[in-house]
């Protein structure tokens, strides 16, 4: 039984109110220097700790959590993506793990669109023209992209994120198709006026922009194959701000480098935080270091939702935000 204060660790820095909160609240360790924790110190973080707060950059899997001491109850994620913790080993262990649903769904799909204008309309292009000094002036021909208005977008996975994505490519004048595990409700189908593909191979091949919002599991791990991806149009463009491993990301990089797609717009790696260095020499792409979810209001809505998982936990109530295997 987790005691009313409970031990809690925190893998990385948090906003300096959600630090607070946390102090007020339980007897928390703190990471001052925001360093990632070694697998070492993972190790050792879960031999003493009642409650862990990782992050997405902590690899919690089974051989971190056979060291786990029998007080580590909850592993409360600051974070929605959860494919860095081997939750049935957790389960398997008696542990709880929660994560922060929905507080980041907004900033995503804006970021998703950012994406796919920036990719479409070349703004990476032009700024570093803009800044280089070599910017000769205005041309007729010069820096053409393509209009979004019009295009198709076919929104892999259509949960909070992707529907969030549908909303906003609307009204940009996009028309709206998805790939989802089930379909989704007639009525949101409805409001989004989107068109289901239950083939995902047969919406890939018809498709203008493509955007991964789906999470990444063990089945959807390089759902972008190199096999599918060669169903893409040659003017598609590729948009990922969910996880890196559901793109073969070199199977990707060769098909920009061989102009077999048009581009790509990447908020996420599959080898975080190394990119692909062939991926980063080419102009047809929009490269961001995983910031998709990044801002202050996010973060701080983030971290309360953490509080409010241990809290709920800690006084014996089931967590609001609990992650079950079952969900995966
Ligand atoms: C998440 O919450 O999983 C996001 O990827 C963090 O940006």
């Amino acid at each position: 039984m987790v005691r009313r204060k409970p031990l809690v660790i925190v893998t990385r820095k948090l906003p300096e109110t959600i630090e607070t909160r946390m102090m007020e609240l339980f007897d928390s360790r703190l990471n001052e220097s925001d360093v990632p924790l070694t697998k070492a110190e993972l190790i050792e973080a879960v031999k003493t700790a009642e409650v862990l707060v990782p992050t997405l950059t902590d690899r919690i899997d089974s051989s971190v959590l056979a060291h786990a001491n029998p007080n580590l109850r909850l592993i409360a994620n600051y974070g929605t993506g959860i494919d860095h913790i081997d939750v049935e080993a957790a389960y398997a262990r008696g542990i709880t793990v929660t994560n922060t649903p929905g507080v980041l769904t907004e900033d995503t799909a804006d970021m998703t669109m950012a994406l796919i204008l920036a990719v479409s309309r070349r703004l990476a292009e032009g700024e570093r023209i803009a800044r280089s000094g070599q910017w000769s002036g205005w041309s007729p021909t010069s820096m053409l992209g393509h209009r979004i208005t019009g295009k198709r977008l076919g929104i892999l996975g259509m949960g909070r994120i992707g529907s969030a994505v549908a909303r906003r490519a609307r009204g940009f004048g996009l028309s709206i198709h998805y790939h989802n595990r089930r379909r989704v409700p007639e009525a949101l189908e409805n409001e989004l006026e989107a068109t289901y593909w239950e083939s995902l191979d047969q919406m890939l091949a018809r498709m203008d922009v493509i955007s991964v919002n789906c999470p990444h599991t063990p089945a959807t791990f390089h759902l972008l194959s190199a096999r599918r991806l060669k169903l893409l149009r040659p003017e598609a463009i590729v948009v990922n701000t969910s996880r890196g491993e559901v793109i073969d990301e070199a199977a990707l990089t060769r098909m920009l480098r061989n102009d077999e797609i048009a581009g790509a717009g990447l908020d996420v790696f599959e080898h975080e935080p190394a990119i692909n260095p062939k991926l980063r020499e080419l102009d047809n792409v929009v490269l961001l270091p995983h910031m998709s979810s990044a801002t202050i209001e996010g973060r701080l809505d983030m971290g309360e939702k953490v509080v409010i998982n241990i809290k709920t936990f800690v006084d014996g109530h089931r967590p609001p935000d609990r992650v079950l295997p079952s969900h995966l």
